[in-house]
């Protein structure tokens, strides 16, 4: 029987819950690292679908693995005529975070590999995730808007062909560039909330898709993948203030975030955050819209002084903080902002469900069960004594 450590409330903070080999954070000297590459390197020199191969079969693909791969995706990009009809039906103010959550399940049902138990299968299921993910996300786009969702176009790769189904319009290969750097940067991240989520229901033995439907919902949240929504958010709130020290001070005295700031495992700036800042300048510069960089620079610059008045150091800028502006300029509005992160990161999550489901021997996990203390009403062993309606009183 395993002994009891208890690590109540704490988020399960520094506590190593399983084995990875997908990738690894310094967080003391803001390093990321997918199975071996600093991402850096793989932003510089790699494409997002080379990055989803290396993440999801350890190694970076020869040029037969990267064509044949780039095939599958390719094959697999339509979406099921039924989901397209489906997403028709749906009211159009839904959520696309939650849209997309409702439809990685109903991409299951046609799924023909769903019972297989092997690691190919599973690698069969990823790729079709990641070729339909960004698809799923640019139909609802067009049908919430009264469009007609867009075949895709086998000629562009996977981010252009994202932005073609999305605007319908074929974006230049500089955009292109730019998002494909951006979903590399967001494609893993150890076990962050969302992958934990995947993992834990991987655990349970539960397919591919439930796993992900799990981490859609918990990258949806305002302190995780949900914060690049929020930093733009406050940055149109803040588009004209003259008083961004006064906003700063205000904002903190009352106890409220600065979203896109701090990390639980970043000490330091996040790696990819540096990496969008400059994006961030270079296509402000480029479109004439300078405006986003510097108002979210000067954010960044007040809050650093707050948070070091108190002591703070350790609260950096996080990825979401100029990723939104870097969203922004590229014409993504705000609600898609995390389906884009969604878009990338489900390259990871796929890698981190075949680790949980086919880790060697002495590495595999195990059904995540932890404890929880009971601190509710309690009236012995016995239990407390059962009342009908009329007697019970109101509280
Ligand atoms: N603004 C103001 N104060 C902050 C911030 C922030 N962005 N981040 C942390 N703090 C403060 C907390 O208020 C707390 O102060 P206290 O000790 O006086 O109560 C202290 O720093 C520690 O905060 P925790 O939430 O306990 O610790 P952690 O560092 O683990 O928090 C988190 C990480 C949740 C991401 C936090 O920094 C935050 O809420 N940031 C804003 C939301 C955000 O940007 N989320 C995206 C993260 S990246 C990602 O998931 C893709």
């Amino acid at each position: 029987m395993a002994q009891q450590v208890v690590m109540k409330n704490t988020g399960l903070r520094g506590v190593a819950v399983a084995d990875t080999k997908v990738s690894f954070i310094d967080g003391e000297k803001g390093i990321l690292i997918y199975r071996g590459f600093r991402i850096e390197d793989l932003a510089e020199h790699s494409t997002f679908l080379e990055v989803a191969f290396l993440l999801l079969n350890g190694t970076l693909p020869t040029r037969k693995e990267s064509s044949d791969f780039e095939a599958q995706v390719l094959k697999a990009r339509p979406l099921p005529p039924y989901l397209l009809e489906s997403l028709r039906h749906w009211p159009r103010e839904a959520r696309p975070m939650d849209v997309l959550q409702a439809s990685v399940p109903m991409l299951a049902m046609a799924e023909p590999e769903l019972a297989e138990e092997s690691r190919g299968a599973n690698v069969g299921m990823a790729t079709r995730l990641i070729a339909r993910i960004p698809a799923a996300v640019a139909a609802w786009h067009r049908i919430r808007q009264g469009l007609d969702p867009l075949p895709p176009d086998d000629s562009l790769s996977h981010a252009a062909n994202f932005l073609w189904q999305l605007h319908g319009k074929k974006p230049d290969d500089e955009a292109a560039h730019d998002l494909d750097v951006c979903l590399i940067l967001h494609a893993d991240h150890t076990f962050n909330a969302s992958t934990f989520a995947c993992r834990e229901v991987a655990s349970t033995r539960a397919h591919m898709y439930a796993a992900v439907t799990a981490g859609i919902g918990a990258l949806s949240g305002s302190l995780h993948g949900g914060a690049n929504a929020e930093v733009m958010k406050m940055l149109m709130e803040l588009e004209n203030e003259k008083d961004i020290p006064g906003w700063v001070a205000s904002r903190l005295q009352s106890g409220s975030r600065i979203m896109g700031m701090g990390h639980a495992v970043y000490k330091t700036m996040d790696p990819r955050a540096k990496y969008l800042k400059q994006m961030a300048q270079r296509l402000g510069k480029k479109t004439g819209q300078s405006r986003w960089h510097e108002l979210s620079t000067e954010i960044e610059q007040t809050a650093l002084k707050a948070f070091a008045e108190k002591g703070k150091t350790e609260i950096q800028p996080n990825v979401d903080f100029f990723s939104a502006p870097v969203y922004h300029i590229m014409g993504i509005p705000r609600d898609l902002m995390t389906p884009i992160f969604a878009i990338s990161r489900v390259s990871g999550w796929c890698s981190h469900i075949i680790e949980e489901k086919f880790a060697e021997a002495q590495e595999k996990p195990q059904l995540y069960r932890p404890q929880a203390e009971y601190v509710g009403r309690y009236c012995g062993l016995m239990g407390c004594e059962w009342e009908p309606p009329e007697a019970r009183t109101d509280a």
